[in-house]
């Protein structure tokens, strides 16, 4: 499906996303024989950097084996660096002359060569960046596609939202536009239509008859430390909950699509956006992380006021717990729940869907079967059932139907998910990144929250220890507002 003429711009190559993730993972995908057979790579970005240093920096990164350590040296001849500015002209001329260059010395006709700009620079110069790359580096008509690959933050509320993807309309068109959530990325949460759809008990299920309330739940033992600017002005609910939980939650909830295809899928999701009922001020838990509480076997971890950047009053979520209502047919009066947070005790990301009790009579408050889906670490699906103990016994135990990817498919590396997201963006498939309105829709859900919350100074997160399982006052709020039976896993 690749074409075979291709050059990649990455703006703002000297930054942290590029130097982190985008570098390693078209070092990978070259390993893998995954990049067009006439490539070029160009970083640019303001900063001044000598060839030989910009290489240094850009394979620090890479994940290398014995058999990929080769592969590292003609990588990099493929990669060239141009410093410049985003807002004048000269540095796109000069971009330009080497795309081109690189066009006319491989000289393949131009329906087999593209353009890929890839915007990972500061929101502050986001637009700039679309403006003039349309300006300069658009192909002229018949001579090639282009395809610009940009990443969130997209504003910080449905106006600013907005505002950002009406300049981008204005220059490209929305098949043009790849919008990476990397969670799009992840193999499990490519794997949720196929598990639903493709699987009729699951699906036969899968609805307000059988299922209690799903969870969606994001932990992370690491703390905001060294993002603190970024994260204040952002917060849990920006940073994951409004964009990767929600892009699950739509997987989990939508309606069966009338085909795979990219604007089947995003259609239906959109539908799931539109009828999530408004959340209010009672259906939140707030949190952030203080000081982690006394233990004499490690030194005391900071609170998130401790950053340097972070002021010492500053009200940003490191933690949320959100009720949610989907008002359809299917859904209506689930509860689903997400939550997130960071510096908490663990780092896993898992949906758990949690079934009704079985009925009364025959047997008593039999536990209640659940259906978890690891996204990570570990990938796994397991189902909870109860089953007889084996033998003479008629006790029942809940035992574990267990699908672990590592056991299960010991051999099978699972992709990392830019490295699956890059691929789709090399071939030209958008099914996985995410459409405009599917974008304004997940703002809507969040965007009267959030302006409230900043409004509101009276609103104070509730502080929990650094390393802890999250504020205290979650469980109570499982047990109410979740209809959920156990404590927090
Ligand atoms: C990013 C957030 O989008 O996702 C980070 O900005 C978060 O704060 C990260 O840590 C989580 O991604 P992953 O792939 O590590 O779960």
């Amino acid at each position: 499906p690749f074409q075979r003429n291709a050059t990649i711009v990455v703006f703002g190559a000297s930054g942290d996303l590029a130097k982190k993730k985008i570098f390693p993972t078209l070092f990978t995908l070259y390993c893998l024989g995954s990049l067009p057979q006439n490539i070029k790579i160009i970083g640019y970005a303001r900063t001044q950097i000598e060839p030989d240093e910009f290489q240094k920096r850009v394979s620090a990164h890479f994940k290398t084996t014995d058999k990929t350590r080769p592969k590292i040296l003609p990588f990099l001849q493929l990669i060239s660096y141009i410093s410049g500015q985003y807002d004048t002209d000269e540095g796109y001329i000069e971009l330009k002359r080497s795309i081109v260059k690189h066009e006319d010395t491989v000289g393949s006709s131009p329906s087999s060569r593209y353009r890929l700009l890839y915007l990972a620079v500061p929101p502050t110069v986001f637009v700039t960046v679309a403006v003039q790359s349309k300006k300069h580096l658009y192909p002229p008509l018949n001579e090639g596609q282009a395809r610009l690959v940009v990443e969130k933050p997209f504003g910080r509320n449905t106006s600013t939202s907005n505002e950002l993807q009406e300049y981008l309309k204005a220059q490209w068109a929305e098949s043009e536009i790849y919008r990476i959530d990397h969670y799009l990325g992840k193999e499990m949460v490519k794997n949720i239509l196929l598990l639903r759809f493709g699987n009729v008990f699951l699906n036969a299920a899968h609805n307000k008859e059988h299922i209690s309330n799903i969870q969606i739940v994001f932990k992370e033992q690491m703390s905001t430390e060294g993002r603190g600017g970024y994260f204040d002005d952002m917060g849990i609910i920006r940073d994951v909950m409004q964009n990767h939980l929600m892009q699950v939650l739509c997987l989990m909830t939508m309606e069966r699509p009338v085909s795979t295809s990219s604007e089947d899928v995003r259609d239906e999701k959109v539908k799931i956006l539109r009828a999530i009922k408004p959340i209010t001020l009672d259906d939140v838990v707030l949190g952030q992380y203080g000081r982690s509480e006394n233990s004499s076997k490690s030194p005391p971890k900071p609170a998130y006021t401790d950053d340097q950047t972070v002021p010492d009053t500053s009200r940003s979520l490191t933690y949320a717990a959100v009720r949610l209502f989907i008002g359809n047919e299917r859904w209506d009066g689930v509860p689903i729940i997400l939550r997130a947070g960071k510096a908490l005790d663990e780092s896993k990301v898992e949906i758990r869907v949690q079934y009704k009790a079985a009925p009364r009579g025959m047997y008593y408050d039999l536990p209640r079967n659940e259906l978890v889906i690891r996204i990570q670490p570990n990938e796994s699906i397991y189902l909870k059932i109860n089953n007889k103990l084996p033998g003479y016994s008629e006790d029942i135990t809940v035992t574990d139907l267990d699908l672990t990817y590592n056991q299960r498919y010991p051999n099978i590396p699972i992709p990392d998910a830019y490295e699956a997201l890059l691929r789709d963006c090399l071939s030209g498939n958008p099914a996985n990144f995410v459409r405009a309105d599917e974008l304004e829709l997940a703002w809507k859900v969040f965007s009267p929250l959030l302006d409230e919350i900043d409004q509101n100074e009276n609103i104070k997160p509730e502080i929990y220890p650094h390393g802890s399982e999250g504020p205290k006052s979650v469980n109570q709020f499982l047990r109410d507002k979740g209809d959920y039976k156990s404590t927090m896993t």
